[in-house]
């Protein structure tokens, strides 16, 4: 079988072809993952600017996805289902997507899956790198989210910690856009902190004690936070600036001291977290599982510990359809079909089941 999904949640406009292999251990294949990025449209302004973003996807998605079928060599009759990112995410992006499933699976007579944002990142790293052994503890770290999941059986996630304020991926936004670095943040921070001196600025790290308040349920010593971080680098950079401007040493050194800290803390909670559930492997999913040092690191600490460590291509790190594709064909062979009036719905919960 094989299933069409589509990804509008932000400000890629992707459809992708994946395939069943018949292989329990590498379960799926990509056949096509087309990606529409609008970047050069939201660096104008520093940031994604929604009402933009959802008019872009309107003007790409019939293109895109006529472009994942001519890649694929597949025609509508070929699939066997549509996938689609439900939510979480910008509302109206979300409801091109959407529409367009719903119009298709209607059309082509096909079944439709709506699919959570993060369960399609965390599908991109068995997609990557074939099943994981279980339990496993995954990571997932974008510029919306940053949380820990305990994976105990395949398709169900069970939220274990996440950040109280911002997610690490926006706070390397923020941070690129304090030091005039453009949008977005993550890469070319990650560029320019290797050439820069990790320990020129020592940061210290947020730790939790207590359980939240808005989260009672969870411990919460294993939750993130990143906004204090990110003050205090706008704190150091406005007084480094009173000085004279910022050489571009100055700006790397910044760049890998700040990354160090994100790394770390991500790193050593991701591993707390995978010793208290006893879990056999660790995984880093979300468009911040690109970074080279996170990468780096994750996998020398698992392998000190000799925890196997999984993470997604670059490609399937940040936003694509594959991912999507992939959970909707998890979904799909647990049973799962979503009805052909479901909605965007911006602030979806990642059911348990
Ligand atoms: O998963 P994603 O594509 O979209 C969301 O679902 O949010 O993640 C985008 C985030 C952005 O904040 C971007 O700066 C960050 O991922 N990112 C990175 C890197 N590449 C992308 N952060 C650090 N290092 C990178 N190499
Ligand atoms: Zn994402």
């Amino acid at each position: 079988m094989r299933v069409l999904g589509i990804e509008t949640s932000c400000d890629e406009t992707s459809a992708a072809v994946v395939e069943e292999t018949g292989d329990a251990a590498r379960p799926w294949a990509i056949r096509s993952n087309v990606i529409a990025s609008q970047v050069a449209i939201h660096r104008e302004w520093g940031g994604v600017v929604p009402e933009l973003a959802s008019r872009q996807h309107v003007r790409d998605i019939c293109l895109v996805v006529e472009q994942a079928l001519v890649d694929a060599g597949v025609g509508w009759s070929d699939l066997g289902a549509v996938a689609v990112t439900q939510g979480p995410g910008l509302v109206g992006s979300l409801l091109v997507g959407v529409s367009f499933a719903k119009a298709a699976a209607a059309a082509a007579g096909l079944p439709l899956i709506g699919v959570h944002h993060l369960a399609g990142h965390i599908e991109s790293v068995p997609l990557h790198n074939g099943e994981l052994p279980l339990p496993a503890i995954m990571l997932v770290v974008s510029g919306g989210h940053t949380s820990l999941y305990l994976v105990q059986t395949p398709g169900s996630y069970e939220l274990i910690s996440r950040t109280r304020d911002d997610a690490a991926g926006e706070a390397y936004d923020k941070v690129a856009k304090m030091l005039g670095l453009g949008y977005p943040g993550g890469p070319v921070v990650d560029k320019l902190a290797r050439q820069g001196n990790d320990t020129a600025v020592r940061w210290p790290g947020t730790r939790f004690t207590h359980a939240d308040r808005n989260a009672p349920q969870l411990k919460g010593d294993l939750d993130f936070s990143f906004s204090g971080l990110k003050t205090a680098v706008l704190r150091h950079v406005t007084v480094r600036r009173e000085q004279g401007p910022l050489s571009e040493q100055d700006v790397a050194d910044i760049c890998a001291s700040f990354q160090r800290v994100v790394v770390k803390t991500l790193v050593e909670r991701t591993f707390a977290a995978q010793q208290r559930y006893g879990a056999r492997s660790v995984g880093v999913a979300g468009g911040v599982s690109a970074n080279s040092r996170l990468r780096a690191d994750i996998k020398a600490y698992g392998d000190a510990r000799e925890i196997p460590t999984f993470v997604p291509s670059r490609q399937l790190s940040t936003d694509n359809a594959a991912m999507i594709a992939a959970a909707g064909l998890r979904r799909f062979r647990q049973g799962f079909t979503s009805a052909l009036d479901i909605n965007a719905d911006a602030a979806l919960p990642l059911v348990l089941r």
